[in-house]
């Protein structure tokens, strides 16, 4: 792996291989709380030019307990907020010489910009509209934990796929995998080329519900809503939202996930939220253990131990 920008550049082996990794970093990413030398000297920048909590501070602790050096970056606070071009930016940190560059953006294309002005690792946390792939390998990496093989799975993606980065990438993520895909949104935030990702497209949730193994709900992304997209937040929550009644339609072992930040009482009740919070705290852990993974096939290749033997408390 040369960079990790879209989920379109990864083979079914190399997913495979990256929820292996991640499945035997775990243990260090969560419970012993130890790191591992195998990134020390390396400098891993994080470029964070849109908000975000859980993939910034993912990707932080990430890069930490693989001790790498790691560079926190936000547009505030930064020279971008007085003008800076992103290629000046990207020169800067060039200049620095970091390793390998973590980044976030509202434009799709900006990690290929990047990756054009720098010769170092890219890795995509969120452009615009187009991708986010360790979200969508968290979320593989989860559902395979709870319900092994995803081969002959079901999914249904519930919500806003139109403005989803997440949507685009988990879609697949799990096509590769050989999971059946059902897509299940208000017409009007439903891409326009849809029919071209080789999934189902179903209207009526209710009916759905029963077949499947996974329901994902997506947020309704009002920051990138120009105009009306459906009626009201209380009619979203009626036709799309997934509430207690909803919960009563599915297989009693299927998982109910989101990547949050989530939107109760829109995509999501309060009380099926509280009630399905361990998967989506899993979620949550699980992506750091699928980020270490990926910054350790980057930046490390297959060179170095992984775990295990040459092991350190963390500080
Ligand atoms: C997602 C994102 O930023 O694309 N969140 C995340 O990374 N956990 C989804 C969202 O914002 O709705």
């Amino acid at each position: 792996m040369r960079h990790l920008i879209s989920m379109e550049d990864l083979t079914r082996d190399e997913v495979v291989r990256i929820l292996d990794v991640a499945e035997q970093l775990l243990p260090i990413a969560l419970r012993e709380r130890r790191s591992v030398p195998t990134l020390r000297g390396k400098a891993v920048c994080n470029l964070f030019l849109e908000d975000s909590t859980r993939t910034r501070l993912s990707f932080d602790l990430a890069a930490k307990r693989m001790s790498a050096e790691v560079l926190n970056f936000s547009a505030k606070g930064s020279s971008v907020s007085k003008g800076e071009s992103f290629k000046d930016t990207a020169l800067t940190l060039n200049a620095m010489g970091v390793d390998c560059v973590v980044v976030r953006s509202h434009s799709a294309g900006a990690p290929v910009q990047l990756a054009s002005y720098l010769d170092v690792p890219i890795l995509n946390a969120g452009d615009g509209w187009h991708q986010h792939p360790t979200q969508a390998l968290l979320d593989v990496f989860t559902m395979r934990r709870h319900l092994g093989d995803l081969e002959g799975r079901t999914v249904v993606i519930v919500g806003d796929i139109l403005h989803s980065r997440v949507a685009r990438s988990e879609v697949q993520a799990l096509k590769l995998l050989g999971a059946e895909v059902v897509l299940v949104a208000p017409p009007t935030l439903l891409p326009p080329a849809v029919e071209g990702w080789g999934v189902r497209i179903a209207s009526d949730l209710d009916a759905v519900l029963p077949e499947v193994d996974v329901v994902y709900l997506l947020r309704v992304q009002r920051e990138r809503m120009r105009g009306a997209f459906f009626p009201s937040s209380r009619e979203y929550a009626r036709i799309w939202g997934m509430d207690e009644r909803r919960l009563g339609l599915v297989k009693p072992d299927a998982l109910v996930m989101h990547p949050g930040p989530m939107n109760r009482g829109v995509e999501i009740t309060a009380d099926v939220a509280d009630a399905h919070q361990q998967v989506i705290t899993e979620q949550v852990t699980n992506g750091i253990a699928v980020r270490m993974a990926c910054l350790y096939l980057l930046l490390a290749g297959e060179g170095p131990a992984l775990a295990g033997d040459d092991t350190e408390e963390a500080a």
